[in-house]
């Protein structure tokens, strides 16, 4: 990939799509097009829940909203990650909230107990449910998986006979060397921003896809760092992977082939289809995940976190401007124009939008979620 980047930069080339893509502008606002989205890409992929370090310990959890899913996911005793609807057996509460440490969880509402593996251990009234069979109304499971440092979930329940183990890496191809090798596991979390922009979702994913626009947008913040228009794209499935060159990257052009180091001198950024980003920022890991609002096609709801490495020498502070960098960048820069182009996709003044074949990861995205939605256009 290295010595890719160095021709492109001399011969001032980029890796291009087959050709030019044109989507709908409807796509990002239309209410069909959400609901088949919610259902093809958010209840049928296995979705990114962050990295390993989330859930450190035996009795760590979290809890989320996934697309209209309330999940609850929990390391047992053993080590091992599960996943269940956040929905009480008795009357549909969130048996737990946020995140934290727990032995067990009991439903706010009535006190109904549940473990860890997500078993009804008790009711609070035994007169009431007298008979009823706590072993058939545990936690509803949903297949989840921990690899590679990483946690999935699928956020609709298992159907009869169907593994509760997701099996990630078929779908991650020849990318889940590429992340096992970033030793993700060794990232403890440093900070969660969460938004809620109005923009479609896919607009959010959309504004990462492409090196094009940094040295326009974010000619004062990024675009220094950064050669314009140039990077590389590999898709595996419906994921995909892009890297853009650090203008530092010519220091290597000099040395030995055995000599040279790419990696202090790239952002690598992993797309998890369908609505995540796992970007590679040289020491640090930089997690983004996008989700639509729940009524409108309009709204969405976006999560940034930063991971630093356990070992590190580096101040809190230091971390906390590359946080800043990143806000500014993307939730200064990036989302207050990706509401204008909202309003713009909205007007019904335009039909079309158009990924050029510089930006093969766009073409490669919207590609991918047409495969996945099973539609034409
Ligand atoms: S809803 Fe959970 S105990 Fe009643
Ligand atoms: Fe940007």
């Amino acid at each position: 990939m290295g010595r890719r980047l160095l021709g492109h930069i001399e011969a001032r080339t980029t890796d291009l799509a087959d050709a030019m893509f044109r989507n709908k502008v409807i796509n990002y606002s239309c209410r069909e097009r959400a609901a088949l989205e919610r259902e093809k890409l958010f209840r049928d992929q296995p979705i990114l829940m962050g990295l390993s370090t989330r859930l450190p310990k035996p009795g760590d959890y979290l809890t989320e909203d996934v697309a209209g899913m309330p999940v609850l996911m929990t390391r047992t005793a053993d080590g091992t990650v599960m996943a269940f609807a956040n929905i009480c057996r008795h009357r549909a509460a969130p048996v737990a909230s946020g995140c934290g440490h727990a032995r067990s969880f009991t439903c706010p509402y009535h006190g109904w107990t549940y473990d860890l593996t997500g078993k009804l251990l008790g009711t609070t009234d035994k007169v009431g449910f007298a008979g009823i069979d706590l072993a058939a109304h545990g936690l509803v499971r949903l297949p989840a998986a921990e690899r590679h440092g990483m946690l999935f979930v699928r956020p609709k329940p298992a159907q009869p006979g169907e593994s509760l183990t997701l099996d990630v890496d078929t779908g991650l191809g020849a990318f889940a060397s590429d992340l096992a090798a970033l030793k993700l596991e060794t990232f403890p979390l440093f900070s969660v921003d969460r938004v809620a922009p109005r923009i479609n979702w896919k607009f959010a994913i959309d504004t990462f896809l492409e090196g094009y626009h940094i040295a326009h947008l974010h000619r004062k913040t990024i675009a220094p760092y950064f050669v314009g228009n140039c990077g590389l794209f590999d898709g595996a499935g419906p994921h995909g992977r892009m890297c853009v060159p650090r203008t530092t990257i010519e220091q290597q052009r000099a040395l030995a082939e055995g000599e040279r180091s790419f990696l202090p001198h790239v952002i690598t950024l992993y797309q998890l289809f369908p609505n995540s980003l796992l970007i590679w920022q040289v020491d640090h890991i930089e997690i983004w995940r996008a989700f639509p609002g729940r009524d409108d096609p309009a709204h969405s709801d976006i999560e940034m976190t930063i991971y630093r490495p356990a070992v590190t020498t580096r101040p809190d502070s230091y971390w906390e401007k590359n946080r800043q960098v990143a806000i500014r960048t993307v939730l200064e820069e990036d989302f207050p124009l990706g509401e204008r182009m909202q309003i713009g996709f909205e007007s019904g003044a335009t039909q079309e939008v158009i990924y050029g074949r510089n930006e093969p990861s766009l073409v490669h995205f919207h590609s991918s979620i047409r495969n996945a939605l099973g539609v034409p256009a």
